[in-house]
């Protein structure tokens, strides 16, 4: 008799790990969304699982269990994630998917201090695993404000929810902001820390969801174009900017008394100038990128003087979009005497061989000139130029950007001649736009990540370090602002206030016009 493999050890031959054809679908598994009628749940997270579905990254199985206040029926939260999925969904809407998936919705009533709710939920879950072979394998979503966080995954913990057995995993996703200053994310960290593994613990930074930027590292490392000019020898500065031409909406209760800096700079940017400054990784395993982006954030130094290197501001009204738009403090629910700033630019120096004497300037802003998100690297002049000054006279500095979206491609600028009979030389561009070049079009930054944390693949999520890190670079900002005046004004629909330009033009720099 020939002895058979028992299955577990069978493995099958024509399986390659390394195959590109095959798809990464999450395992058997559920997510508990809390916070379900948040902006974010609607907007971005459950319309995400949807195309995560219609793509068939989710498992046949994968059920979502939404835990809120409201008196509601399962087939009320159905409805919610329905409208929400028709509305912000970014692939098409088909109704064999939408059944299957909806099989699966679960919603449980209650708040976060409510014991018989997590009660329910912890059976809920029991009979998900039971009927759909969920597997004890569940993401637990917080999509609530952070305050409440410590809360949640002490219940979490208490009604045996945090805890796994066996194979099974339990995880935790978090959204920002990780704290207002760095205790305040410490503290924040170990409420979470003290409950869930730090690799159970995802925290999003959407940015890091986004094709452009997980291009960085491509470009970046991929390439042997760049490699010998990415340094202080040929670049003159990184510009870093984050632009939107929305005010803050609905969002008052979140936005005031938190402002610009903290909202963008101290996750989004920095993490920008993380992947843009660090060293290459010895792989691209979570482990070995989260030590090169430390090392770039804890060589970050501050200028000495931060009244002539950094500028805050608040938008008054003007035109946004065209239409007329009030000001920040004619917005509903702010106070009129709030200091809070809607625009906020920062010099950063990443003291390394690689990056001495190059600064970094990072900037966002609401109702600003348009929505951009761009990394300009900008090149130092050639040493020497041997034409007459006349001759060059529109040729600025050769600049390389990174357009982070929309228009989504990079842009190299350099000088070439005028067409003519004299040597004229100016700027032109040469441009790789992704939708000119690929036919797909890229996902959006959360269906990355949620399929990240159902396979339990860790590189794009910053662990508490980062977090920290950050907070360390831009305390002394905030403390700065807190005790000095109050944010200059600028109009909706320009580029920012005065400050800001006259911040660049202390060392003979501009700002780019994106
Ligand atoms: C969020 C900020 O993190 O990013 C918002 O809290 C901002 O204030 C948003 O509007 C912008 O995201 P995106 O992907 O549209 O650039």
């Amino acid at each position: 008799m020939t002895d058979h493999p028992v299955a577990s050890q069978w493995t099958n031959p024509l399986r390659d790990p390394e195959d590109r054809r095959l798809p990464r679908i999450a395992g058997p598994c559920s997510m508990v969304l809390f916070g379900v009628t948040g902006d974010l749940a609607r907007k971005k997270v459950m319309p995400a699982i949807y195309d995560l579905a219609n793509r068939g990254f989710l498992p046949p199985g994968f059920s979502l269990v939404g835990y809120a206040r409201r008196d509601w029926a399962d087939q009320d939260f159905a409805q919610i994630v329905h409208d929400s999925v028709k509305e912000h969904s970014r692939t098409e809407f088909r109704e064999e998917v939408w059944r299957q998936l909806a099989e699966g919705f679960r919603f449980v009533q209650g708040d976060f201090a409510d014991d018989l709710a997590f009660n329910t939920l912890r059976r809920t879950l029991e009979e998900l695993d039971e009927a759909r072979g969920t597997g004890g394998n569940h993401a637990f979503y917080l999509s609530i404000p952070p305050k409440f966080f410590g809360d949640v995954v002490q219940q979490l913990q208490e009604h045996g929810l945090a805890e796994s057995e066996n194979d099974a995993w339990r995880r935790v996703v978090v959204e920002k902001p990780f704290g207002h200053d760095l205790t305040s994310a410490q503290e924040l960290n170990a409420s979470l820390d003290g409950v869930f593994r730090p690799e159970s613990v995802f925290r999003i930074d959407h940015y890091l969801g986004k094709e452009t930027v997980q291009n960085i590292l491509a470009m970046r490392f991929a390439n042997n174009l760049f490699e010998p000019i990415w340094n202080g020898n040929y670049v003159d500065h990184v510009q870093i900017t984050m632009a939107e031409d929305i005010g803050i909406g609905s969002r008052a209760g979140y936005y005031d008394g938190i402002g610009a800096a903290r909202d963008v700079i101290q996750n989004h940017l920095m993490q920008l100038m993380a992947l843009v400054a660090m060293e290459e990784p010895a792989s691209f395993d979570a482990g070995a990128l989260r030590y090169e982006k430390q090392k770039v954030l804890s060589s970050v130094v501050l200028p000495r003087r931060l009244d002539l290197t950094t500028s805050r501001g608040q938008y008054t009204a003007g035109w946004a979009g065209g239409e007329k738009v009030v000001g920040y403090l004619d917005e509903q629910d702010i106070p009129t005497s709030s200091h809070t700033d809607t625009f906020a630019a920062i010099t950063l120096h990443v003291e390394t061989r690689r990056w001495a004497g190059v600064p970094f300037y990072l900037r966002t802003g609401k109702r600003l000139g348009r929505r951009v998100t761009e990394v300009a690297v900008v090149f130092k002049r050639a040493p020497h130029l041997p034409f007459n000054a006349t001759q060059t006279e529109d040729l600025t500095h050769n600049a390389l950007v990174i357009r982070v979206q929309p228009d989504e491609g990079v842009t190299i600028r350099f000088g070439s001649k005028v067409p003519g009979t004299a040597m004229e030389i100016r700027d032109v561009n040469m441009d790789f736009a992704y939708g000119g070049t690929f036919t797909e079009a890229s996902p959006e930054a959360y269906e990355k990540l949620i399929l990240d944390v159902l396979l339990g693949d860790p590189p794009l999520f910053p662990q508490h370090e980062e977090v920290e890190l950050s907070w360390k670079i831009l305390d002394p900002i905030l403390e700065y602002w807190a005790e000095h005046g109050k944010p200059d004004q600028y109009e909706s629909g320009t580029w920012g206030p005065e400050s800001a330009d006259e911040m660049l033009a202390r060392s003979g720099r501009v700002w780019r016009r994106p």
